[in-house]
């Protein structure tokens, strides 16, 4: 039986003119502070638009806020809007910038060590400077949900934190910002959003049909559109589409209700605390290994999953489960994402220290029925 609360509070402006319309958002008195990355932002002249569109206000400019962002980044930010006086934040970029925006939302007015938000998975957070995003890359969902995902390499973590104050306002999404995305980051972007999607719906049935229906309407999209955009780069309805597909793949709709996994998501943050591998390539590796080993607690929703989004409709139920896994792998290796830990340059990974990373962190059980052990880690790891 579905039982949820479901609000999303943040305002979505989308379209080939949207980051011309952020001054109507912000506050005409704000001390604004503009956060982006190491490049990108300045490169292709996404900023400049922004601080056009954004002339007359009081800006401070704060750069260099890299992917998985860097806790000891982001408290140079912290102390940079404390001087000041800011009082709101704009974020420029991908997830890793949004992320790190939010952090520091929620840093700026905390008077203790901005590490203790990040313990119990965001719940001391009490308030937040206000935040708007303007989105570069489609992959996180970060523009339109209530996370952000902060790594602290020299202690070895990253973490995810959720709370209602970090919904951002508004999220600009113009799509004309993705065409200079390299394939790379396009295939990430697609996969990412694929598994968002995954780990939201490839669970076991509780009769949420809409849940279900708009869970294959995105994967589907994606499947669709994710290679035209390796073809075709500047086809501004295909960037358009993955864009959208990624804002409502993470924005809490589709997961309303419904019972949710996450644990692809979670050793992989461990893969890339220790290897250093993209967020998306963590998935692209684990999530036909962890289907596979997963597949009996999983079998119905495989079945529904190969037959209405792959058309594998016929045959013994395990050959189509294996079918649909397949596919899954194929789908990734043609984003140009490999699936296997040896064609990352990984030769051996050691399973004991994710296993041990996991059960620091407090995930030594993870998945939609807490059944997923250590051992099945290493099982999956293995698989790998
Ligand atoms: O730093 P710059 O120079 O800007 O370059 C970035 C970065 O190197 C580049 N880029 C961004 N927009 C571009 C562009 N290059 C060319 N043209 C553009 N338009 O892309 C690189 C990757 O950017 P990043 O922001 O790191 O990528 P993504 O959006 O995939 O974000 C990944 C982060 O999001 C977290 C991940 O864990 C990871 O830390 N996630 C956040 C979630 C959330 N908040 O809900 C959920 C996700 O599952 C995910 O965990
Ligand atoms: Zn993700």
């Amino acid at each position: 039986m579905l039982n949820f609360t479901f609000q999303n509070p943040t305002k979505v402006i989308f379209g080939r003119d949207a980051i011309s319309k952020i001054a109507g958002e912000v506050p005409r008195d704000a001390r604004l502070m503009v956060a982006f990355g190491a490049q990108s932002a300045r490169k292709y002249g996404v900023l400049d638009e922004v601080l056009r569109a954004l002339a007359g206000f009081d800006i401070t400019e704060f750069s260099g806020i890299g992917p998985n962002p860097e806790y000891e980044t982001l408290c140079s930010g912290i102390a940079l809007a404390r001087e000041k006086k800011i009082d709101f934040l704009l974020a420029v970029g991908g997830g890793s910038v949004i992320d790190g925006t939010k952090f520091m939302a929620a840093a700026i007015p905390f008077s203790g060590e901005p590490y203790l938000l990040m313990e119990n998975k965001g719940a001391a957070i009490r308030r937040a400077m206000p935040l708007g995003a303007v989105l570069t890359l489609p992959a996180s969902g970060s523009e339109m949900n209530n996370r952000a995902i902060i790594s602290r390499r020299a202690a070895n973590w990253k973490r995810a934190i959720m709370n209602d104050f970090l919904f951002p306002r508004f999220a600009v999404l113009d799509p004309t910002k993705t065409f200079t995305l390299p394939p790379a980051e396009t295939g990430n972007g697609v996969v990412d959003t694929f598994v968002h999607v995954l780990e939201q719906y490839l669970t076991y049935p509780v009769d949420g049909k809409v849940q279900d229906r708009l869970a294959e309407g995105l994967l589907l999209a994606l499947i669709e559109e994710g290679p035209k955009a390796l073809r075709e780069p500047e086809n501004y309805d295909v960037r358009a589409n993955l864009m959208w597909a990624s804002t409502l793949g993470l924005n809490g709709l589709i997961g309303a209700g419904v019972p949710q996994d996450w644990a692809a998501h979670r050793a992989g943050y461990e893969l890339t605390v220790l290897y250093g591998l993209a967020h998306a390539q963590t998935l692209a590796v684990l999530v036909p290994a962890m289907l596979k080993v997963r597949s009996t607690g999983k079998k119905q929703k495989l079945l529904q999953y190969g037959e209405r989004v792959w058309g594998i409709s016929s045959g013994a139920e395990t050959l189509r489960i294996d079918a649909a896994i397949e596919r899954t792998r194929t789908f990734f290796e043609t984003m140009g994402l490999p699936t296997r830990f040896a064609d990352c340059g990984i030769k051996n990974v050691d399973a004991d220290r994710v296993v041990e990373l996991l059960a620091e962190h407090g995930l030594a059980t993870m998945g939609e029925s807490g059944d997923v052990t250590p051992g099945t880690i290493r099982e999956i790891l293995a698989l790998c």
